[in-house]
């Protein structure tokens, strides 16, 4: 599948399977050389990161914990602004080495989100792999530490990453057909 369409636009490869899977391996690799001997908390961010962090899992070698969550907004009742929660952290976090798993930073403002909101929790570390990162759009604070590919700042999807809600499934990465 060369090219396919979701919704009203048309969408072609731009990063195989093959080569995304090849990348996943390197990232393991890379990850479980830098925590030798450590017991890491894989927190995976969802929706779009699910299928990147699943074939993570299956590349690590080492014993590894992983939990799913997601950031909410909501309207506070004492305060005029917004109020970010992590929904689904049912481990304990303290003393912890955490990576978060993201499929893509793009603005960063995730990732920020996440982060500020685990560090009350008193971690020992926090490190942040990205399958993709768009360094063109980022305008956050924490870069991420572990990226697989760096890529320009246009709309891509597959591999967990959708375009309204369409696209998850796909094993490719595919971007708008030029
Ligand atoms: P950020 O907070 O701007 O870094 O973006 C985080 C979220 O925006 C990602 O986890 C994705 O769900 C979504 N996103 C950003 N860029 C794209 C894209 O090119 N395609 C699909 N989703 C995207």
């Amino acid at each position: 599948m060369n090219e396919i369409q979701l919704h009203d636009k048309h969408f072609e490869v731009f990063i195989p399977s093959t080569d995304i899977l090849e990348k996943v391996a390197a990232l393991a690799a890379s990850i479980e050389k830098d925590y030798q001997g450590k017991n890491i908390l894989f927190l995976s961010i969802l929706n779009g990161a699910f299928m990147f962090s699943s074939d993570l899992m299956k590349a690590m070698r080492s014993n590894v914990e992983i939990s799913f969550i997601k950031v909410s907004s909501y309207h506070g009742t004492n305060t005029s602004g917004r109020v970010d929660e992590l929904i689904g952290l049912n481990s304990p976090i303290k003393g912890r080495d955490i990576i978060i798993l993201e499929d893509i930073v793009d603005t960063g403002i995730t990732i920020d989100k996440v982060m500020t909101l685990l560090k009350s929790s008193q971690p020992n570390s926090i490190a942040v792999c990205s399958l993709l990162y768009k360094p063109s759009a980022f305008k956050g604070k924490q870069k991420p530490n572990y990226v697989g590919f760096e890529i320009p700042d246009d709309f891509v999807v597959g591999y967990g990453l959708d375009y309204d809600q369409l696209g998850r499934n796909l094993s490719s990465i595919y971007q708008l057909k030029k």
